[in-house]
Order: structure tokens, then C-alpha cells, then sequence
């Protein structure tokens, strides 16, 4: 497994801050890796320090064997930058933004062809001010495709925009992994990294907290599973039938739910057993898989939007 970006005790303080505090890991050609974290967590930084944007206090740092800070230009020939806060100058065209970025390279794509890649050939003349926020991002990431780049960097690109926009980006950040180069993209939607990214690193006040697939990340909850449940009047649980289950893990009630959170592939049949031999009525029965969301809260005891 050849290793595209690989850092070692990464760190980056802002002033008594520390932004990133010694991080470790390595992004993997061909992937899509991911970093998730608050706002705030150090995601930014460690991304700009991993593409020689900003200059790291301590540790390594190597994109496709390179230290971006030493070979600053060969690592900038070779990767796609998607930056945070990407801006252009308003009086610009999209195509005549891809034919400047084209120009800034020694072996650009040709910006036609990348246009067409994104869906974006009908928008060639129209100004980058005038388009949708989808339509825009996806010039951001056409600028970033621009030099055929063998990794290309994605920082939250999605944000702001409506469910069927992301979903378009979703698919071109799919392509082009597709088309054989390296994602390394950070996003604060669980669901993104769930179902865009192969590997994905949960990263919280500075450092990586867990790094592993989705799956392996949901795996290694102990109660994977949960359901939940209503009951009428004045009924009560069954807490101890429950609790007595060998698949059952916990049972909690709160704002006049039943919560259960176990494992096994019986669990949420075993406990709607109980329930029926116990002959209670029971409203709006729930069963939910374990997210990236329950992971981040294992690990740091807060949700992830109260986290910033
Ligand atoms: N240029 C800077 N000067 C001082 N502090 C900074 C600077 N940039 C970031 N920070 C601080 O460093 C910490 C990490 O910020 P960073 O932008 O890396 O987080 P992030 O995970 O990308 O957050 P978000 O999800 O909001 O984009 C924050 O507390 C932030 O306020
Ligand atoms: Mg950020």
C-alpha cells in the first residue's frame, strides 16, 4: 500500500493555541480519506500544514514522498488545492478562470475537457458570481483538477449547500477517485464521511481521536445498536426483562422515550419480544443503526455540534 501523504507528530500552535498537537497518519493512494471534526478541531490547519500552505512547528510532513516545504513547487505541479475559503475575483468568467489556473502549471489538462468532466461546459462565459452555490463549487473543484493533480485536497466543500448539490459534488469527488487520484477532504457531516469516504479520521482539539473505515469506526462501539420506543399512559418499561437480555447493553428513558442500546443480529426482535409478552402498547418503535455520530461521542463524551 503506497502511501501519497504521511505525517509524523505534526504540530501547529497559533499563539498558546495549539491547532494540531502531534497528529500521525497516512493517506493512501487511491483513497478517499476523510477528516471530520468540529469546527475548530485543527482540520484546516493540519491541511494547509500537509500542503506547504502553512508552515508546521514541528514534525514530518511528506506528499508523494515530498516535504511540501522544501519542494514547495514540485508538490504544487502535483496535487489539486480546494481551499476553505476559495475566492475569484468577481468580473470573472468560469472559463477564463480554468484557462488562469491552466496557465500557472507546466502540464495542465485542457480546461475544456475538465469543464465537461463537471458538468460545466454550458457555463464556460457566464461570471463565477452568477452561478448557484453548487454550480460554483464545482468550479473550485474544476480549478483544482486543472493540473491533472495525483492528490487533490477538498476542505468542506459541501457546506452550504442543499442536499441534491451535495449529492452532485458527492459523485465528482467519487470520479475522481474514480479516475485513479487520491481524496484527502475534511467535512463536518457525519453523513458525508459516511457514505463518500474509505477511510476517515475523527479529529478533535488538535489531534486524531480514532482513524479507521466507517464500519470499523461503527464496530468498535460497544452497544451498536439502538432502539427506542413510547409507551402509553402510565405504562412503564419492562426494564429489567430488558435488561436481563443478553443482547442488551443499557436501557435509559428520556423525554418519555425508551431508549435500548445493545448488539447482536436479534437485538431489536428480542427486545420487541419483552414488549409483546409484557402486553404493552407501544408507539412509534424506532430502530437506528449506530453513526459516525455515536463514535464521536464515545470518544469524546460530547455530540459533535455541541463541540465547537
Ligand atoms: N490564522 C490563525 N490565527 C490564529 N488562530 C487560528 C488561525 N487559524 C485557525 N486558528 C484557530 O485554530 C483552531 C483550529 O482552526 P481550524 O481552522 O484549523 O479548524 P477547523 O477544524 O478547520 O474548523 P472548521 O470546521 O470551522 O473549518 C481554531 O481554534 C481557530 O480559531
Ligand atoms: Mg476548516
Amino acid at each position: 500500500m503506497t502511501a501519497v501523504v504521511r505525517c509524523d507528530e505534526l504540530r501547529k500552535s497559533y499563539g498558546e493555541l495549539r491547532a494540531v498537537d502531534g497528529v500521525s497518519f497516512e493517506v493512501r493512494e487511491g483513497e478517499i480519506f476523510g477528516m471530520i471534526g468540529p469546527n475548530g478541531a485543527g482540520k484546516t490547519t493540519l491541511m494547509e500544514c500537509v500542503e506547504g500552505l502553512r508552515v508546521r512547528d514541528s514534525g514530518t510532513v511528506e506528499v508523494l514522498g515530498l516535504d511540501p516545504e522544501r519542494h514547495t513547487r514540485e508538490v504544487r505541479e502535483r496535487t489539486g488545492l480546494q481551499l476553505q475559503s476559495s475566492a475569484l475575483p468577481s468580473r470573472i468568467k468560469v472559463g477564463e478562470a480554468l484557462e488562469l489556473f491552466a496557465s500557472f502549471y507546466r502540464r495542465p489538462a485542457d480546461w475544456r475537457a475538465v469543464l465537461a468532466r463537471l458538468g460545466l461546459t454550458e457555463k464556460a462565459s457566464s461570471y463565477v458570481e452568477k452561478l448557484s452555490g453548487g454550480q460554483r463549487q464545482r468550479v473550485f473543484i474544476a480549478l483544482a483538477l486543472i493540473n491533472n493533480p495525483e492528490v487533490v485536497f477538498v476542505d468542506e466543500i459541501t457546506t452550504g449547500l442543499d442536499p441534491q448539490a451535495r449529492l452532485a459534488v458527492w459523485d465528482v469527488i467519487r470520479d475522481i477517485r474514480d479516475q485513479g487520484s487520491t481524496v484527502f477532504m475534511t467535512t463536518h457531516f457525519m453523513e458525508e464521511a459516511e457514505r463518500l469516504c474509505d477511510r476517515v479520521a475523527i479529529v478533535d482539539k488538535g489531534r486524531i481521536v480514532a482513524l479507521d473505515t466507517v464500519p470499523g469506526l461503527i464496530g468498535s462501539l460497544d452497544a451498536r445498536s439502538r432502539v427506542s420506543f413510547a409507551l402509553d399512559g402510565a405504562a412503564t418499561a419492562p426494564a429489567d426483562r430488558l435488561r436481563a437480555l443478553p443482547e442488551v447493553a443499557g436501557v435509559e428513558e428520556a423525554e418519555g422515550r425508551v431508549v435500548v442500546r445493545g448488539s447482536g443480529d436479534r437485538f431489536a426482535q428480542q427486545v420487541m419480544a419483552v414488549l409483546a409478552e409484557a402486553d404493552l402498547t407501544v408507539r412509534d418503535f424506532r430502530s437506528e443503526q449506530p453513526s459516525l455520530e455515536d463514535v464521536f461521542l464515545s470518544l469524546t463524551g460530547r455530540r459533535m455540534r455541541e463541540a465547537a
